[in-house]
């Protein structure tokens, strides 16, 4: 595939709308920086990359994502170090997993280098609004959608690619309850699951409303055939640790996200000497080890809240208290551990941070 390599042109805005943000009271995802990053593939090669102020897109009412979903998107954070730099944790990770998702979704891919240069760019520019308040972030969104004006279903040859930035608080602060979905399913086997495909979100926002409405903050996704694997939770990888051992669903089925935070937490474990697991998780064996006591901790990961201890998991009609979160050694020490690293308080031992001084 040809690759326009050119520089990155940059649109500067008129004037800065950050004095209109109260950042003591940033709703998660209603504000955006002053740039954002956009990129367009046409005639089978990619367009100039730029830099252009925040601004509404104007779209063909035929616009086939629109109409057929191709439309994916990664999520990831900036924060600001003590000393000023700007500290993005693994965005390679999330180029990757971008250009997976395009794959199944039968996409162009986007060149790593365009979207990690591009990203770097728009925080240099926009790194004012990365809070040096280390409860906040600035959220990045890079999204890529088809853009064909066609209503026919095939493959668009056209496409957008942008990087939206938002500056958020801190997220799900308080432990979550849970509850194992055993009707409504997130991804079957040979399905979409494992790519951060749109109408992944839309199905679930139905069973999620359900739960909700009966005290549930998450959904913890069981497998589409059967019903009792354990799989993730809502939009979050899901741990357990039962007997010392940290234990995680294995994904060999293609119905999870491989989500960053959890192979982080999982390669840290290793790290620290812990046993870990990943393989199929059966709920019998979460339920049984919440009976009889052997659940030590369980807890979601993810980019949002990195992780969201879970505090209750409902099953059937019951609900499964958990251990006292000040009991929990693992995520407690990983969640610390996490949140130093992505605020450069710890060495960059794992070499996985973007650093923008
Ligand atoms: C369905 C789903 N699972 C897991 C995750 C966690 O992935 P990550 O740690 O890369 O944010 C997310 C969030 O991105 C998600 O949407």
């Amino acid at each position: 595939m040809e690759i326009n390599m050119n520089k990155i042109t940059i649109e500067k805005i008129k004037e800065s709308r950050i004095q209109t943000i109260d950042f003591n009271n940033l709703p998660f995802g209603k504000h955006f920086s002053d740039h954002m990053f956009e990129m367009d593939f046409a005639d089978g090669k990619w367009g100039e990359p730029k830099i252009v102020p925040f601004r509404n897109l104007s779209v063909h009412p035929a616009t086939s994502a629109i109409h057929y979903g191709q439309s994916i998107f990664e999520g990831l954070k900036a924060q600001k170090a003590e000393n000023g730099d700007i500290l993005v944790f693994r965005p390679d990770m999330n180029a990757k997993r971008l250009n997976e998702s395009a794959k199944r979704m039968s996409m162009v891919e986007v060149p790593e280098d365009i979207f990690l240069s591009g990203l770097r760019e728009l925080l240099e520019l926009d790194k004012d609004w990365v809070s040096s308040n280390p409860d906040q972030s600035l959220y990045i969104r890079p999204f890529l959608f088809a853009t064909d004006e066609y209503v026919g279903i095939r493959p668009s040859e056209r496409y957008k690619f942008l990087i939206i930035t938002s500056p958020v608080g801190a997220y799900y602060s308080e432990p979550v309850a849970v509850k194992i979905e055993t009707k409504y399913t997130r991804a079957a086997e040979g399905g979409v699951g494992q790519a951060k495909a749109a109408g992944n979100y839309a199905s679930s926002l139905y069973p999620a409303k359900l739960a909700a409405e009966e005290g549930y903050r998450q959904l913890l996704w069981t497998d589409a055939k059967t019903h009792t694997y354990i799989e993730e939770a809502g939009t979050m990888n899901v741990i357990f640790v039962i007997n010392d051992t940290i234990i995680t669903p294995s994904e060999d089925t293609d119905t999870i996200l491989k989500g960053i935070t959890k192979r982080s937490v999982l390669e840290i474990a290793k790290k620290w000497g812990y046993k870990v697991e990943e393989r199929p998780v059966l709920v019998a064996e979460i339920i049984d080890a919440a009976k009889n006591g052997t659940l030590q901790d369980a807890f979601g990961a993810g980019t949002a809240a990195t992780i969201a201890h879970i505090r209750l998991i409902g099953f059937e009609g019951v609900n499964y208290e958990l251990p006292t979160i000040e009991s929990r050694e693992f995520s407690n020490r990983v969640k610390n551990y996490i949140e130093d690293y992505k605020l450069g308080k710890i060495e960059d031992e794992f070499n996985w941070m973007m650093v923008i001084s």
